[in-house]
């Protein structure tokens, strides 16, 4: 090993002292000696800290020999050079674990090492300290791998403060968001049996909402998302699946895409899991993928409340995100929400719809036919309001003709999105529950937009015709329709004198849950163009400060990204609206008095659809 001494710095114990290193590639075998200090400033079984380009040591003298380790504590961080040595054992005050001071070998079977560093006495009387070219680089990854462990940790022990911990200590080592969620998508796709999970979910909407958010709160949406992993996974992983035997003659794809909706229709997830595996392992375009697992999410009626679809877009959003590394386990749990979630056309609800679809369902191809020989522009605006009609039959038929004139798919789930905005917006809070209803509207709507961007078909039409048919359902939810604030209504007696004033009143009224005044404050703040960046990021801190659930996650990123798809200012206020009365209401559920003040109001003969609070 080549060594070489670096005396050109003056170095003190516990000094702080940063040298950029060069950045050309480094041998990071190379020691360099950097003199730290006179061996007799030291006492015998005294340990002391110094920072030498970078690295934290904590020197140490037992007996006539000198140590330097790490002086991080693999486990908190403590630091290494207030511990206590005995009988050559160096022990951490902070949980007691103990570490070989030679070496640096944890005596905790699961505990991590601390790394040793060689120490020199030499002639001139001075202490020198062997570092290798890259110890800094090294150092730093060695805290990431150990925030990695800890993260994993924290998920399997579910508990969010080990997770925050090991989070907060990935972040500040460097580590990526990209790495943090990676790791978080690979234990909740491969830790449980379950279908695509809410913190898998979360944590891909973290992935999408990160410009978004204030930078301050990103560790705290990493947070939400693993600590809703950690309480749906076991620990225990998932049953191993491998991709079929390669062959010299493979299947072609309509083989494989007709028994894969063969297995998920007999709810055989294995067989189902196995097929999707095989078009991975052979490197098959993410739009095959896509068009497999859209056509089955959509071969059923809103499998799933529209879940199924919701999640498989999720999922590729998130593959996307990772470039696919870990694909294997990532893909396996949409699996089972395409067999296991609830088919409406088996439930009563949805009894009336199928007479009307299924013949729609016989014409697709030739509904598809026409909208790919055919262009035409659709008003998103006055398409919202057929959309938001009575009676599905009539929008049915409005859809088909769209489509056959040759409307983008993706222009009418924009209407649909939008429609679900206002019922959003318009859900009064008295009604009981349902508020899940018009998320899972909102957030399909959204992920059949990108699910005709990944794979359009003639199968994917389906999703439009039940979106539209479950919106028209949920016209019950808007009865009676919640008050929306008026072009120039404002708040009695209140002015602001700035803006962060206004962002401060706004998160005053959510912490009061006064919804209807939160919703007067946006629509000021809209009307006055104020800066719409530090709007969502308010929005998105009032969410993530509490324990959201994941259809708030959903609202927010549905509200943001068609704001800015959208140059409609009605169509923008409408969707923050929605995103602004779904945050702050969800705290305000008062079931048992409203309960209770329906069932009074059932008994006096009022009738339950006529809103009593004008
Ligand atoms: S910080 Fe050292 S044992 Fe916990």
């Amino acid at each position: 090993m080549r060594t070489s001494v670096d005396t050109s710095q003056e170095i003190h114990p516990g000094s702080i002292n940063v040298e950029t290193l060069p950045m050309e590639a480094v041998d990071e075998t190379e020691l360099v000696y950097h003199q730290l200090c006179s061996a007799d400033d030291f006492e015998d079984l005294e340990g002391k800290p110094f920072h030498v380009n970078g690295t934290h040591l904590a020197v140490f003298k037992y007996g006539d020999k000198f140590y330097a380790v790490d002086n991080r504590c693999p486990h908190m961080g403590y630091p290494m050079s207030k511990g206590s040595i005995r009988d050559g054992v160096l022990i951490c005050h902070w949980h007691h674990w103990e570490f070989d001071l030679k070496s640096g070998g944890c005596f905790l079977a699961s505990g991590d090492d601390l790394k040793a560093f060689p120490v020199e006495l030499r002639d001139d009387g001075y202490l020198y300290v062997g570092l290798a070219k890259g110890e800094r680089e090294a150092a730093i990854q060695r805290v990431i791998d150990r925030g990695k462990r800890a993260l994993e940790r924290g998920l399997k022990d579910r508990s969010t403060f080990f997770i925050a911990k090991a989070v907060t200590a990935l972040r500040d080592a460097g580590a990526t968001p990209n790495e943090i969620i990676q790791q978080g998508l690979h234990y909740g796709a491969h830790k449980s049996s379950d279908g695509w999970s809410s913190g898998v979910a979360i944590l891909t909407l973290a992935a999408n909402l990160w410009d978004d958010v204030d930078p301050k709160d990103h560790n705290l949406f990493l947070v939400h998302g693993l600590t809703q992993i950690s309480r749906r996974t076991t620990g225990s992983a998932r049953p191993y699946r491998a991709a079929f035997p390669r062959m010299s003659e493979e299947h072609d794809l309509e083989t494989l895409k007709r028994w894969f909706r063969y297995f998920v229709d007999k709810r055989h997830s294995g067989a189902a899991e196995r097929i999707l595996l095989t078009l991975n392992d052979r490197d098959y375009d993410k739009s095959v993928l896509a068009d497999f697992v859209y056509t089955a999410a959509t071969d059923y009626y809103f499998t799933g409340d529209g879940h199924a679809l919701d999640f498989a877009n999720k999922m590729f959003e998130a593959l996307d995100y990772v470039e696919w590394d870990g694909a294997h386990e990532i893909l396996r749990p949409i699996v089972v929400d395409l067999v296991s979630r609830t088919r409406h056309e088996e439930t009563s609800r949805w009894a009336d719809a199928v007479p009307v679809l299924e013949p729609v369902f016989e014409r697709l191809d030739s509904i598809w036919e026409e909208n790919q020989a055919n262009a035409a522009e659709l008003d998103i605006s006055a398409f919202t309001q057929v959309l938001l009609g009575d009676e599905f039959e009539p929008t049915v038929v409005a859809v088909e003709e769209k489509l056959r004139a040759g409307v983008d798919p993706r222009d009418i789930c924009r209407a649909m999105t939008y429609a679900s905005a206002v019922r959003t917006a318009r859900f009064h809070l008295k009604n009981e529950g349902d508020w899940h209803d018009v998320a899972n509207i909102y957030s399909y709507a959204h992920a059949l937009y990108h699910a005709f961007a990944y794979a359009p078909s003639a199968s994917l039409l389906r999703g439009i015709f039940h979106g539209v048919v479950f919106l028209a359902y949920l016209r019950w939810l808007n009865m009676p329709a919640a008050r929306i604030p008026k072009p120039g209504q404002r708040i009695p007696d209140e002015t602001y004198d700035s803006v962060d004033k206004m962002l401060a009143r706004l998160q005053e009224f959510a912490d009061f849950q006064k919804v209807y005044e939160a919703e007067i404050l946006v629509n000021q703040y809209l009307e006055e163009g104020h800066d719409i960046d530090a709007l969502k990021q308010t929005l998105a801190h009032i969410l993530l400060r509490e324990d959201a659930e994941l259809h708030m996650f959903q609202v927010l990123e549905v509200a943001f990204r068609h704001y800015d798809l959208s140059e409609d200012s009605e169509e923008r206020r409408m969707h923050m609206l929605a995103a602004t009365r779904y945050i702050t209401a969800q705290k305000l559920m008062k079931n048992i008095l409203w309960s209770t003040e329906n069932a009074e109001r059932l008994a006096r003969g009022e009738l339950l659809s006529e809103r009593d609070d004008d």
